[in-house]
């Protein structure tokens, strides 16, 4: 399989064509960026770290019941994905208190939430992915109701999945982001990807962050907390 024309390059991945009109290949790149591309940067070998983390976790969740998109990883950095398109609702689900949601709402970083919190934010840079509700949805029609059932469904049980999942490796899932995409046939399936740049990850020992609020927050140490992810996912 082949790249043949770029159809799209965001922020943290090109997206290619290939002689397949289903089939699109993915190639993570080390740029980073956070508050909407206003902070720039890069975090060494991050693209291979995330292609190889996300492939791995979509393919334990696909086993378990969850559709994704992934379809084949080709190299360290570039893998075969399903064709859709994408919904642009970014679904964030929260176990504990952290960023956005700890200063809109006054809530310590850390805090358990007591019941597992789902957001949508609608996906547009220029308008800062605002955060939208089930209205706004079906008044934007950015999904029809039964698109929205499925996609809370199933971002509740990667929930659950990846919760259970990552404690044994010592590793505390505190919140994330997906994205959903259609295939032409009309499925609602996993897309985009699940890395340490879209997860809060938090050692569960320690508290200490091993994901991108080390970048976004001038922490330091960024390359050394997505290789340790790597190594307790993947063991290498
Ligand atoms: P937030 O607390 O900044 O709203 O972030 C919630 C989760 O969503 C966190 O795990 C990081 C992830 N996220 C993205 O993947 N992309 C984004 O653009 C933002 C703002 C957050
Ligand atoms: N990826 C987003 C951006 O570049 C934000 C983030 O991850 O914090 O703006």
């Amino acid at each position: 399989m082949k790249k043949t024309t770029l159809l799209y390059e965001g922020k943290a991945k090109k997206v290619f064509k290939t002689e397949d009109e289903n089939l699109l290949i993915v190639d993570y790149k080390d740029d980073a960026t956070a508050f909407d591309g206003k902070k720039k940067g890069a975090i060494n070998d991050k693209g291979i770290i995330n292609n190889r983390v996300t492939n791995h976790l979509m393919q334990y969740l696909e086993k378990n019941g969850i559709p994704t998109h992934f379809v084949k990883e080709i190299s360290d950095r570039e893998t075969i994905v399903k064709k859709v398109s994408i919904i642009p609702i970014e679904v964030i689900v929260r176990n504990i208190a952290a960023g956005s949601l700890s200063k809109r709402l006054g809530l310590e970083e850390g805090t358990k939430l007591s019941k597992t919190v789902l957001e949508y934010c609608y996906k547009d840079d220029s308008l800062g992915d605002p955060m939208i509700n089930e209205y706004h949805i079906a008044a934007m029609e950015l999904a029809t109701e039964d698109e929205l059932k499925a996609i809370a469904e199933y971002s509740f049980k990667v929930n659950d999945l990846l919760t259970e999942y990552l404690i044994d490796l010592g590793i505390e899932l505190v919140d994330f982001k997906l994205e959903f995409g259609k295939t032409s046939d009309g499925t609602v399936i996993l897309s985009d990807e699940i890395s340490p740049d879209t997860c809060r990850f938090w050692d569960s020992k320690t508290g200490e962050k091993l994901d991108k609020d080390r970048f976004r927050r001038d922490l330091g140490g960024e390359e050394d907390a997505y290789k340790e992810i790597m190594r307790r996912l993947l063991g290498e």
